[in-house]
């Protein structure tokens, strides 16, 4: 037995310390590093492991492992999983980092290349009891890993110190004798110097910023970036799992009934917004809570997670009230009616809610009640006597926005009870001068009434303690956490949570007989009486909050209920109750270039996509490929019907057909046998690394980029068909054929894999390709554990079902005519409502001698509403406390508007109150 060796070699550093380790008597030789000792590999490798059989081992991995095993130690389940992990994570990581800092002077840059392996290091080696990796004593995974950490961890200037755990055990392993000496023999005490000439032999590591869990900043499904290094390690450790077999045991999805925390598992609870009651959703609305929600909930079903995903119809409030004026109903008729609307819409998308409830529910009074009185009574309420106006004729006082008058400030005529639209600044609608009741025109009366507030600033400190902790050790959203920020910084003020209002739910104090909750006091307490109204032990995810994550899902504008207000109800409740771990807030999705909008017939609402015949599953797809994550983004038709066409069916589609149709074809519906060349293993240790990524960005419930993986993975799996050309082998000799065989069945296997991956985003369609292949259930279930494994599911001799294409072309004048359908007016509306400011149209005569721009009542009155939408937007920017110039630039295009407006309704753009100011 002999082995070789090159000096600056960081892999010969491992071989060279097992060897001292195990003590296994073997020759030692010194070669170059061009060397070539094993004859049929392309290019030299080192270390290799002459065998007394005279094969060769050149993997140092697998020379490390027959070492072990040599000296009699095998090797545990968990130590496989660690040399696993550092060929598949780690290895690709470090001869990055390395790269950097021997050859390029970044040493300063390694620290970050290396952070995600080095956490995930840490945390392990932080929770466990035992010296070492793999229990008492030092095993093949401990010398593994510390010599291929060595050239970095020994190196003052490179390690951050910052993964305590690591350093305590990296020193231990150091302090062994035969360790020392092996390292002393690959560097020779020079440091990362002695690994120059190795590294300049080294491909350089290309596109690897993409490989630690940060997603990469590039779109990695569009960019045209280099091939991908692989290393021979890396082929190996994939080819192994590759061969494992699939048929362990499904980790049991037993769904318990109802699903309950469970000790010793990872107990997830996933909420998404409560939609309200009276709004039909639109598609921006659906992918930033549900949508998004539910993606997660599926992914986390496939982890094995425990989990609980709740959601329900947000149904009190003044604007409930309202819409049953209008549809002269009453608010519990509009409840129970456009809760089914929800529901249905819902049911379409395939949100797979453990339970859809809604607020209006005798467990949601009683639960906001319990709260209530707990906060009374641990001194959170303060009283305070408010001025409001009420409306004699309508008998109600009247909600800010339900009030219009002349603004104090600048005496713009039509400012609202909450702020002026013209001046900008914020009014209390009873300095209003001239009040009008918006639903009567009568004059309001100023009234004043008591009423209780929630004491944010006495819970400050315990709220600034609280938000420490989830946002460092949660995955919250950067927006979720910058507008939390802001929130903070200015301070927090005493919060109303009374109304004068009938549909609520009442509060329950004597001195407040009259009143109901104020609707976003009492909406995120929802998220509970909807819990309860699934099981009676409710509490058990509530108020468990060491054994329960909860994950929010939402849309921005609701961060701060989530973050600020609603935690600061619980924590002033003192109950043990679960607060938010993860805050997971979506940016805005428009629509084409505007804005979704309800009364200009702007956009697709949920109940009208099932109309346009494109499939649920396609829907689903597009918005999550254009999910806001991270900035707004835009649905738009055009680009879903690229985004079909060109990822969907001629890529993944595609992909997965034609595996499917050479086995159909080729192999009389049966999976061939294969015998895996050094190409096939390379494919299958890219296809792991996509998938590792894939799960890594699940993780941290970064959707979209997740997305991407996947057709990453049918993109390489297409290519690879293309390059092999399957169905010329076929015709060919005996050696051409099986070269078919083989390439047919690692690709329907690679289809399999993309059927679990897809299973979120596309659960129909996922469960289509599983039935096409006939797949075992099990591959669900075991392909998403730990790191990932790509393992073949389907074996030689496996009959697959009937294969058939799984997309349909979008065509041109389809889609044209959708876009006609849905467009709504905003072809006349355009500049309106769009992100350019619009300019003011002059009345003029068109060519054809028609004045185009004059008095237009139905311009003006679809002016009107988007007029009154643009006010929305601004008040609820303000509310926000979104940055000043933000503010300004909204405020800006509702002056616009207006000035269309004016001018459509035949009347001068400029109100004499602006005129009035010029001096
Ligand atoms: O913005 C909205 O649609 C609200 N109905 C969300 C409520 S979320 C939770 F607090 F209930
Ligand atoms: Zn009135």
């Amino acid at each position: 037995m002999k082995l070789f060796v090159s000096e600056g070699n960081p892999h010969c550093l491992k071989v060279l310390a097992a060897l001292e380790v195990t003590g296994v008597q073997c020759g030692v030789e010194y070669i170059n590093h061009e060397e070539k000792v094993v004859p049929f590999l392309s290019r030299p490798t080192l270390p290799v492991l002459l065998l007394p059989n005279g094969q060769h081992l050149f993997s140092s991995n697998a020379i490390c492992r027959y070492l072990f095993e040599s000296n009699g130690q095998e090797s545990s389940e968990l130590c496989n999983q660690w040399l696993e992990w550092e060929a598949t994570v780690l290895q690709p990581a470090l001869l990055q980092a390395l790269h950097m800092a021997v050859l390029q002077g970044k040493g300063s840059e390694v620290i970050q290349v290396l952070k995600g392996p080095l956490n995930v290091l840490d945390q392990n080696l932080s929770k466990g009891i035992t010296p070492y990796l793999t229990g008492e004593s030092v095993s093949l995974a401990d010398v593994v890993l510390w010599a291929a950490l060595y050239p970095v961890l020994s190196d003052s200037s490179l390690a951050s110190g910052e993964q305590k755990s690591v350093k305590t055990w990296f020193d231990r392993v150091a302090a062994m004798h035969s360790c020392q000496s092996a390292a002393q023999k690959v560097l020779q005490g020079k440091g990362l110097q002695a690994m120059k000439s190795f590294m300049q032999r080294q491909p350089a590591p290309q596109s690897s910023q993409c490989r630690d869990s940060q997603p990469c900043n590039s779109n990695p499904a569009e960019s045209e970036e280099g091939e991908r290094f692989v290393s021979e390690e890396e082929m190996e450790a994939a080819y192994l799992t590759w061969r494992k077999s699939l048929n362990t045991c499904s980790p049991a999805m037993d769904t318990q009934n109802p699903i309950l925390p469970q000790e010793g598992k990872r107990n997830i609870l996933v909420t998404s917004a409560l939609p309200y009651v009276n709004n039909v959703p639109h598609l921006g609305n659906i992918i930033g809570c549900v949508l998004s929600a539910d993606v997660f909930s599926r992914y986390g079903r496939l982890r094995a997670w425990n989990l609980l995903f709740v959601c329900g119809t947000d149904e009190y409030g003044t604007a409930t009230e309202n819409k049953a004026r209008e549809e002269g109903l009453t608010p519990q008729q509009i409840c129970d009616k456009y809760h089914a609307v929800h529901s249905s819409i819902y049911k379409w998308f395939q949100i797979s809610f453990d339970f859809f409830g809604r607020t209006t529910t005798n467990k949601q009074t009683e639960i906001a009640q319990d709260i209530f009185w707990r906060l009374h009574k641990n001194g959170y309420l303060v009283e305070d006597t408010v001025e409001q106006l009420r409306c004699e004729n309508c008998q109600r006082f009247l909600a800010d926005r339900f009030v219009e008058g002349t603004c104090p400030h600048c005496s713009y005529p039509e400012a609202r009870g909450d702020q002026c639209d013209k001046c900008g600044r914020l009014i209390n609608a009873v300095e209003l001068r001239e009040p009008q009741c918006k639903v009567c025109r009568q004059t309001p009366v100023i009234r004043s009434s008591k009423h209780l507030f929630l004491d944010l600033p006495k819970l400050e400190t315990q709220l600034e303690q609280w938000l420490e902790k989830s946002t460092s050790t949660g995955d919250w959203t950067a927006n979720a956490k910058q507008i939390t920020r802001s929130w903070l910084r200015d301070g927090l003020k005493p919060r109303c949570i009374t109304r004068d209002l009938h549909w609520g739910t009442p509060v329950p104090h004597p001195d407040f007989k009259e009143k109901v909750f104020y609707v976003w006091f009492d909406a995120p307490i929802g998220y509970l009486s909807i819990t309860a109204n699934y099981t009676d032990e409710w509490e058990k995810w509530w108020k468990n909050p060491h054994q329960v994550e909860l994950y929010n899902f939402m849309a921005k504008d609701n961060v701060p209920f989530h973050s600020v207000v609603f935690p600061c109800s619980l924590l002033g409740a003192q109950d043990n109750y679960t607060l938010v771990n993860h805050l997971v807030a979506t940016e805005y999705l428009n629509y084409e270039d505007t804005k979704f909008s309800k009364s200009r017939g702007v956009g697709v609402f949920g109940d009208m996509a099932k109309d346009t015949g494109i499939p649920s599953d396609v829907w689903r797809f597009y918005l999550l490929y254009v999910r806001p994550e991270g900035q707004d983004s835009a649905f738009s038709w055009a680009d879903m019907a690229l985004k079909n066409n060109s990822e969907l069916l001629n890529n993944l589609g595609n992909f997965i057909n034609r595996a499917g149709m050479f086995v159909t074809k080729f192999f009389e519906g049966c999976v061939p046998a294969m015998e895996l060349q050094q190409e096939d293993k390379k494919l299958l240790a890219v296809v792991g690394w996509e998938l590792q990524q894939y799960i890594q960005l699940m993780d941290k419930v970064k959707i979209r980029d997740a997305l991407k993986h996947i057709l990453n993975i049918s993109r390489h799996g297409n290519q690879y068909i293309q390059i092999n050309e399957p169905w010329k082998k076929i015709k060919g000799g005996d050696s051409e054929r099986q070269r078919a065989g083989t390439v047919t069945g690692v690709s329907v296997n690679i289809a399999c894999l993309l059927s679990v991956m897809l299973l979120p985003y596309m659960p129909a369609v996922s469960q289509t390709i599983r039935d096409q292949l006939n797949a075992p259930q099990s591959c669900i279930y075991t392909m998403l554990q730990g790191t990932g494994t790509f393992a073949c599911a389907l074996n030689p001799g496996h009959r697959i079902g009937n294969v058939s294409p799984l997309f349909q072309k979008l065509e041109a004048d389809q889609i044209e005519a959708l876009k006609k359908r849905f467009g709504g007016q905003q072809t006349t509306l355009q500049s309106a409502a769009s992100t350019q400011p619009a300019a003011v149209p002059a009345p003029t005569v068109g060519v054809d001698g028609m004045t185009v721009v004059g008095v237009d009542p139905e311009k003006a009155k679809q002016l009107t509403k988007a007029v009154a939408e643009q006010g929305d937007k601004v008040r609820a920017l303000k509310a926000q406390k979104a940055e000043k110039d933000v503010i300004a630039a909204e405020v800006s295009k509702l002056l616009d508007l207006k000035k269309q407006l004016a001018l459509a309704e035949g009347k001068n753009p400029e109100p004499a109150a602006q005129k009035g100011k010029k001096k």
